[in-house]
């Protein structure tokens, strides 16, 4: 016993006087068994490198790179008065109003300052509606299909055995949703809601708005009360 004790305390001394104690500094290469990768050969950011001809490692980015989310693209961001619009019209950005409570139409004021300096009204026109078909396109009929009934080509996918499957895409065609403030559809595009992703990073405020009133005119697509329908649609019907 007496012997396996010495043998212990010989064996730990001569571990700690190879090895030396934890966290202690010294100016000599660390001892590596296994270096894996530790040392590779690599360029820094911000450095410098002979391969290349200007002397720097970090590279521009290649020509008609796109840039992931809005970017900050640096002149614009010091502009004066860069995003004045948005702090002189809160609820343009968050769709509530003074009071916290969601908006229950469209923004009074747009983010675009006239010449006066004050902010011009906010119009759902057709360029709006244009904006809002397009960027629903892309970014919500996957799920929420063409129409908004939330038949998409995921919910489609859904039923096939073995594919992933997102079962729980809302329906935006039920009287919940048609009776959604607009508010709170602008507040689920920016944050996301449960299961879905927030797309705020993607869409600009106004990018948003345009995605709303979309919606809003699916909705009115699907449930057009017979005063609305045009003309030539109540003689057709006939
Ligand atoms: C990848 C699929 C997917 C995409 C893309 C998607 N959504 Fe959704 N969305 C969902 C799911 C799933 C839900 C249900 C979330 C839940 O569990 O409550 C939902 C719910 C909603 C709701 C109801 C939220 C509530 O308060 O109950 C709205 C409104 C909505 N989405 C709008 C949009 C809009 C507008 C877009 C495009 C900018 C979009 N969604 C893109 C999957 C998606």
């Amino acid at each position: 016993m007496r012997l396996a004790l010495a043998i212990l305390a010989l064996v730990t001394v001569a571990a700690v006087s190879f090895l030396e104690f934890r966290g202690k500094v010294s100016k000599e290469p660390p001892v590596q068994v296994f270096d894996d990768m530790d040392n590779q050969s690599k360029l820094d950011p911000q450095g410098g490198s002979a391969f290349f001809a200007d002397g720097r490692a970090s590279r521009p980015a290649v020509p008609g790179t796109v840039a992931r989310a809005t970017g900050l693209e640096p002149a614009k961001v010091l502009q004066p008065g860069y995003r004045r619009a948005e702090s002189m019209n809160p609820e343009f950005v968050t769709g509530k109003d003074a009071a916290g409570a969601w908006l229950a139409a469209f923004p009074r004021l747009s983010l675009k300052l006239g010449a006066d300096g004050q902010l011009l009204p906010y119009k759902v026109d057709a360029d709006v509606l244009a904006l809002g078909r397009k960027k629903y396109g892309i970014h919500c009929a996957v799920c929420h299909g063409a129409v908004a009934d939330g038949a998409g080509i995921l919910k489609a996918r859904s039923a096939i055995e073995g594919a992933e499957s997102m079962p729980t895409i809302a329906n935006l065609q039920t009287t919940l949703y048609r009776a959604y403030p607009a508010g709170q559809i602008y507040d689920v595009i920016t944050h996301g809601k449960n299961t879905m992703m927030p797309y705020g990073e993607f869409l600009t405020p106004e990018e948003r708005w345009a995605v709303v009133a979309y919606v809003r005119a699916l909705q009115l697509s699907q449930a057009c009360p017979p005063e609305l329908a045009p003309e030539s649609v109540k003689a057709t019907a006939k």
